[in-house]
């Protein structure tokens, strides 16, 4: 049996997980995410400063809270495990050094953990084990399609060229005047709205990379807005044109990557996972091509600990990484 602590806090949520393995089977004992969003909202994106002041006021209620959730006692916890990298460095450290922390005063183990590799293994977690397959990550910060040929045996395909995905959402939500973040706002004016309303660019769709661009769709929306004093009346049309423009690039390369390889699967992880646009038409394009979608389920979506202790957990059996000696990471590539 092994049980590992996990922090995350490499943006905006301060978030803390207990795991086990207990005979094979993997269980959440609990993940707790202090959200500080509403902080965010009012600068219309996410403050470094106020975002590590808040991680340092949150994290150490919020451990304590989800260790009597999980009912465990510190001295029962077999590894700690923090986000190393990417991320804000200043929210990073917060709970990165709290983890360290931990470790050192209970002697155990420490394992600095790649966030975006959190975010890959987390449709994985109830099976408790990577399968080989094409993973679709779709963050606020990434944009990424990776060979997985199993548990840390990643190779880039393909990645955003300028704006992430979830990035663009945010953007484009701003420009729309909608709060942030824009992504879930979005999803629900483009449930109302006519996708073929406008033509916007699907960027680098037709040529043979497997990268994405999304800053020039962003800046489409933005000379429409500039352009149509009405776009107010259309904004649920206009939403939906975006939406489906960003899906068609996103479910285009995956096909596309897919028929590089010889998988039968795909995961669909990261906040932008949540929108069920996408979901659906990344389902309907696996069910066609014979292929299993692993969606990430909605708590593992957007940023939380639950998906870094399970990295953390496979790293602790697998002994898998360097731990006291090594800092931050803030630009840590995954793949590359
Ligand atoms: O994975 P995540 O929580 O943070 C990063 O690691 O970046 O992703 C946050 C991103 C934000 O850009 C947010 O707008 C987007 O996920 N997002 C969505 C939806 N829910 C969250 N984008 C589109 N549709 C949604 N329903
Ligand atoms: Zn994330």
């Amino acid at each position: 049996m092994s049980t590992v602590l996990a922090i995350e806090s490499s943006c905006d949520e301060t978030a803390v997980a207990v795991i086990k393995r207990n005979e094979g089977k993997v269980s959440l004992l609990t993940s707790l995410v202090s959200s500080q969003i509403e902080i965010h909202r009012q600068f219309g994106g996410v403050v470094p400063e106020v975002a590590c002041r808040n991680h340092s006021q949150r994290i150490a209620p919020l451990i304590e809270q989800a260790l009597e959730e999980a009912q465990i006692e510190l001295d029962e916890i077999d590894a700690f495990v923090g986000t190393q990298g990417p991320g804000l460095a200043s929210s990073l450290l917060v709970g990165f050094s709290y983890a360290k922390a931990l470790a050192v005063a209970n002697g155990k183990p420490f394992y600095g953990i790649n966030h975006m590799e959190g975010h890959l293994l987390s449709p994985f977690l109830s099976q408790g084990f990577i399968p080989p397959h094409l993973a679709l990550i779709v963050s606020g910060g990434h944009t990424m399609l990776i060979d997985v040929q199993g548990y840390q045996k990643y190779t880039l395909f393909g990645r955003t060229l300028d704006d992430a995905a979830g990035e663009a959402f945010d953007k484009v939500g701003r420009m729309l005047s909608l709060p942030y973040p824009g992504g879930p706002e979005i999803e629900k004016r483009a449930h109302q709205g006519n996708p073929s309303s406008f033509k916007f660019p699907r960027a680098l769709l037709k040529d043979s990379s497997l990268n994405f661009s999304f800053s020039g769709l962003k800046t489409s929306v933005l000379y429409e807005v500039q352009r149509n004093q009405n776009w107010r009346d259309q904004l649920d049309d206009l939403c939906a044109s975006f939406q489906t423009a960003v899906i068609d690039c996103l479910v285009g390369k995956t096909v596309k990557a897919l028929s590089e390889t010889n998988h039968q699967r795909i995961s669909l992880s990261g906040g932008v996972a949540c929108n069920k646009a996408l979901q659906s038409a990344l389902l309907e394009q696996s069910r066609r091509l014979g292929c299993v979608l692993e969606v990430a389920p909605p708590a593992l979506t957007t940023d939380n600990a639950g998906m870094i202790a399970f990295a953390g957990l496979l790293a602790f059996e697998n002994r898998s990484g360097d731990p006291l000696c090594k800092g931050i990471d803030p630009n840590w590539a995954l793949g590359e």
